[in-house]
């Protein structure tokens, strides 16, 4: 990898002193907070300045004709690459442990590079059935006028995933948890059947962050992030990342990212950088208020059903536990009385939970709608909420008070 963007590479920018070199062994808190920081070449700022420009100068004619060679430091124009988005990174790729990272100005933006770099015209596609809702348009919608073909697979049995292999198979797409019903299907030994065959597993991280699970360390070769959820985490950005270790792999998302053109803003690239510094502290209160409020509906005598992987109750619970080390705060539940009115009424009722689609920042939200049920092909009624950072009592009377008779 010759783009200075790797995990172990120094971001332009960086002098001597980058403290990336001195957190080889470093903890995950520390690394959001530090890695790839030049501690002494922006005046000693703790915070680095946002290089908010679209073009580079070069110091000669001579190092203009080098442009682009392998291992050439220098900058030239943003959408190829930009000190502020390299330093984010080399972060996002040591805390995936992955040897490289390219951010996206949405999270769309790095899902679409990463399909698009596994499939070729008449290749066939594995995905879970239950991944996000534009991603299973841009595969059963978009990519077929390319000859691209796709089967999902619903539920969570790696023998129907495996059972859905064909010849032509490059890509096993997955999510887990899906954000619907929460299903889990089993990262590792779906990455290591798909392997086996020669098959890229892309996973979806967007919901646990590396913060509660590391993809690439269950075998997975592409993991890709809406870093617009808890990456940012203040619902104030949309963006999204890219992280891999196979060189030739990310050589080809490089010249194809460069080439589509959806690279972030520097400025959107600033604000993840920020987002990432305290990472670990809001996902273990996101985990705790998530929790508390998901055991509160689990009790309460109108809800039917709680989708939640840290419930005892989850299907998949116990594999949950094994495949991540905490639990992120968005899920699902089901009211008693499955209608359209009842859900209104309930959403309507919410004072402080904002109905409101996205998830990941510091403010509670809710949305409701139907949703077929992968077993009984059931159409049901699903409010998701995600649970933010406000006082977890304040959150569980708003709920109570929306659920009343
Ligand atoms: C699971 C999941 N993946 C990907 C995305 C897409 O991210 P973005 O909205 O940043 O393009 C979303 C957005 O809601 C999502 O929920």
């Amino acid at each position: 990898m010759t783009h200075a963007h790797q995990s172990n590479g120094q971001p332009p920018g960086a002098g001597g002193n980058a403290a990336g070199d001195a957190l080889s062994d470093a903890g995950f808190e520390t690394i959001c907070a530090h890695y790839a920081d030049d501690r002494h070449g922006h005046a000693g700022a703790v915070v680095p300045p946002i290089y908010q420009v679209s073009t580079f100068l070069y110091r000669d004619a001579e190092a203009f004709e080098r442009r682009k060679q392998p291992g050439d430091p220098q900058c030239e124009y943003t959408r190829w690459k930009n000190p502020t988005t390299m330093a984010l990174e080399a972060k996002l790729a040591r805390l995936e442990a992955g040897n490289w990272a390219r951010c996206f100005a949405s999270g769309m933006g790095a899902i679409t590079a990463a399909i698009n770099a596994c499939v070729e015209s008449g290749a066939h596609v594995v995905c879970v059935g239950q991944c996000y809702w534009p991603t299973r348009r841009y595969l059963s919608e978009y990519l077929t006028r390319f000859g691209v073909r796709v089967t999902f697979v619903n539920g969570c049995d790696p023998d129907d995933f495996v059972a859905a292999f064909e010849p032509d198979t490059r890509l096993l797409y997955l999510e887990s948890p899906t954000s619907g019903f929460f299903e889990m299907p089993p990262a590792e030994p779906l990455a290591a059947a798909a392997r086996q065959r020669g098959i890229t597993t892309i996973f979806d991280n967007s919901w646990a962050t590396p913060y509660f699970q590391r993809p690439l360390e269950l075998g997975c070769d592409l993991v890709v992030h809406s870093a617009t959820k808890f990456i940012g985490g203040h619902s104030d950005v949309v963006a999204g990342a890219l992280i891999g270790r196979d060189e030739e792999l990310g050589q080809r998302l490089l010249a194809e990212s460069e080439l589509l053109g959806a690279t972030p803003d520097p400025f959107a690239a600033w604000l993840l950088q920020r987002g990432l510094r305290t990472l670990a502290v809001r996902m273990e209160r996101h985990q705790q208020n998530g929790l508390a409020v998901a055991h509160f509906l689990e009790e309460h005598p109108r809800v039917a059903r709680v989708h939640h992987p840290g419930l005892a109750s989850h299907p998949q619970h116990e594999l949950a536990r094994r495949q991540l080390r905490g639990y992120a705060s968005l899920f699902s539940f089901e009211l008693k009385e499955q209608t359209r009115a009842a859900t209104h009424r309930f959403l309507n009722r919410l004072k402080l939970f904002g109905i409101g689609v996205s998830w990941g920042g510091h403010e509670s939200l809710a949305v409701g709608g139907t949703l077929f049920s992968r077993s009984s092909e059931q159409e049901l009624w699903l409010i998701r909420l995600h649970i933010g950072l406000e006082t977890v009592d304040d959150l569980i009377s708003d709920l109570r008070q929306a659920l009343e008779e």
